[in-house]
């Protein structure tokens, strides 16, 4: 670095070399646009690469568990005010105040659950303020230290979920809650019997009991959830565990609240410390006090603070940013090794309950609300993601992405009355089939994608027999550049055709926006049967998930 700088203030001293200097610069400048000319020539007849990959349909793999396609729905910026409650009196159509339009869009990913009410939020949110008629203001000090109306509260959520079909995940207030706040809120929203806080409930609309399907104990205890030492924490956790009751009925015998303590957020020492501590109480625990899951936060940003522009960005930032994504893998390698320590039947879940891209905030909003764009890149990200982790099934049993709604990487943006659906959330459509599908092996050689000093598998791949049977495959096309030509083989078995949808777009930073809404949206695709093999094309920077007839 220092040498060139110094060769480059010579030449800007000399005028002779100057001379020179502007000389080469005309001669560079036209070697540089020949080879544009001769690209863009060439570009139209770039050679696909061929990958020969194989599904062995014969074998059964673990179940991918739907809640891997869980959100994460946290009090920030305009993640819940604005994006899903804009009040019953609104101009925006709703339905006792929740969006119609947020409504839609959801039921038709299939969300399984939504985490709420944080991330950080969730230890400093007191349940009683966002219950009844009067409702307390407070402030969100977390999140730009904007005011909280406590409008959306526990009602709200429940009929949210109601709505779009989804279960609840609840994170109680660990931080600067009590245990004995935390029971009262789950005897409130889940008991049948007659007692005061049941009768309270029902005197604010709800008679009968909520389901509550998951328990977040803390989040981040080990940062903004209080600081905590890992024994500090599980002394803590043990106790919630031991208190915190579900006591609805029909989540007595089946369908028992799951409770998800906290875990990591990385791969450094104090992270593989905290999994130990847990992970070693958890073999020795007694009748008193049990968890079902573990959580993992971990977040593509690069760098802290984050600093990579969300939109406006090329190749050199998209292939940085999947290379980041990728350690995901190795993360979920290294927690569950620890785990399979002390819990070789994988009773405990590994919970990915926030992961995602975070990007530097968009330009000219409120840094507190982590805003920002959502694009090609964040597609491919998700794809990418959700393969690490259905490869993973018999370990990582949900996972949330932050977050659902205006905050992050969104599935959903809105502005007041406008809203448009990011290519993320194509993504958790087109991989609806997978939810509680089948894993089916996958073989192939993805060979390699290179960008200057960044080599990537030029491609992805996962398949799953659904619910009904029906044989699904995702694949993905990291390579910006050029096409790849499939030729799949389905082991002993021969297949008729296959069809489905293409996500793609002309750019690595394409957006879809209020304006332009169908940058970024699937196509139909379709594979050509040949000889018991089925040939498809996929784009570059693709997602593309077929249904395969045999
Ligand atoms: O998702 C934003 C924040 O990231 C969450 O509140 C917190 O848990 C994490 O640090």
């Amino acid at each position: 670095m220092s040498r060139a700088f110094t060769c480059e203030s010579e030449v800007r001293g000399n005028p002779k070399n100057r001379n020179v200097a502007v000389l080469s610069v005309h001669l560079r400048a036209f070697i540089f646009g020949f080879a544009l000319l001769a690209m863009s020539l060439i570009a139209p007849f770039v050679a696909a690469q061929n990958v020969e990959l194989s599904v062995d349909v014969s074998k059964a793999g673990p179940k991918i568990d739907r809640n891997i396609f869980g959100q994460f729905a946290e009090h920030l910026g305009h993640g819940i005010y604005e994006g899903v409650w804009v009040g019953p009196d609104s101009t925006i159509p709703n339905t006792r105040g929740i969006r119609k339009d947020v409504v839609a869009a959801l039921q038709a990913i299939k969300v399984p659950n939504v985490r709420w009410p944080g991330g950080c939020f969730a230890d400093e949110y007191h349940w009683r303020n966002g219950i009844g008629p009067q409702r307390v203001v407070t402030l969100n000090p977390n999140w730009g230290g904007v005011i909280e109306p406590n409008s959306f509260g526990t009602h709200e959520f429940m009929d949210f979920l109601d709505q779009i079909g989804a279960e609840a995940y609840v994170s109680v207030n660990v931080g600067s809650g009590t245990p004995r706040e935390a029971a009262e809120w789950l005897e409130y929203m889940t008991t049948a019997q007659a007692t005061t806080l049941a009768k309270e409930r029902g005197a604010n609309g709800h008679p009968g009991p909520y389901k509550v399907g998951y328990l977040g104990i803390g989040n981040e205890s080990w940062d903004c959830g209080g600081n905590m030492t890992p024994d500090y924490y599980l002394s803590q956790m043990k106790i919630y565990s031991r208190f915190v009751r579900n006591y609805n009925p029909a989540q007595q015998e089946k369908q028992q609240m799951l409770k998800i303590a906290v875990g990591p957020g990385g791969a450094e020492p104090r992270w593989t410390d905290w999994t130990e501590t847990i992970m070693r109480a958890y073999q020795k625990h007694t009748w008193s006090w049990d968890i079902d899951g573990l959580s993992m936060h971990n977040y593509t940003v690069g760098h802290w603070p984050p600093s990579f522009a969300s939109v406006g960005f090329g190749e050199t930032e998209y292939s940085q940013f999947l290379k980041y994504t990728l350690d995901m893998d190795d993360l979920i390698n290294k927690h569950s090794a620890i785990m399979d320590k002390y819990d070789p039947e994988k009773k405990v879940a590994l919970v990915v309950d926030e992961w995602g891209a975070w990007y530097a905030p968009s330009p000219g909003s409120n840094p507190g609300f982590l805003v920002q764009q959502n694009s090609l890149r964040d597609a491919i990200l998700a794809a990418l993601n959700l393969n690490i982790f259905a490869r993973h099934a018999e370990r990582v049993r949900g996972a949330n992405i932050a977050q659902m709604i205006n905050v992050l990487q969104a599935m959903i943006m809105t502005d007041k009355e406008k809203m448009v659906l990011t290519p993320t959330y194509y993504v958790f459509k087109m991989y609806v089939p997978f939810q509680d599908a089948v894993f089916v092996p996958v073989t192939f050689d993805a060979g390699t994608y290179t960008h200057g000093s960044i080599t990537l598998p030029r491609m992805d791949a996962i398949a799953a027999k659904d619910t009904a049977g029906k044989l699904w495959l995702a694949i993905t096309n990291l390579d910006p550049n050029q096409p790849i030509e499939i030729e799949a083989n389905l082991a002993e078995v021969t297949a008729k055709s296959a069809a489905g949808e293409t996500l793609t777009a002309p750019k690595v930073d394409s957006v879809n926006t209020f304006e332009a809404p169908n940058t970024v949206v699937p196509k139909p695709v379709s594979a050509k049967a040949q000889g018991g093999k089925l040939a498809l094309k996929l784009e570059p920077k693709s997602v593309t998930v077929i249904s395969i007839e045999y």
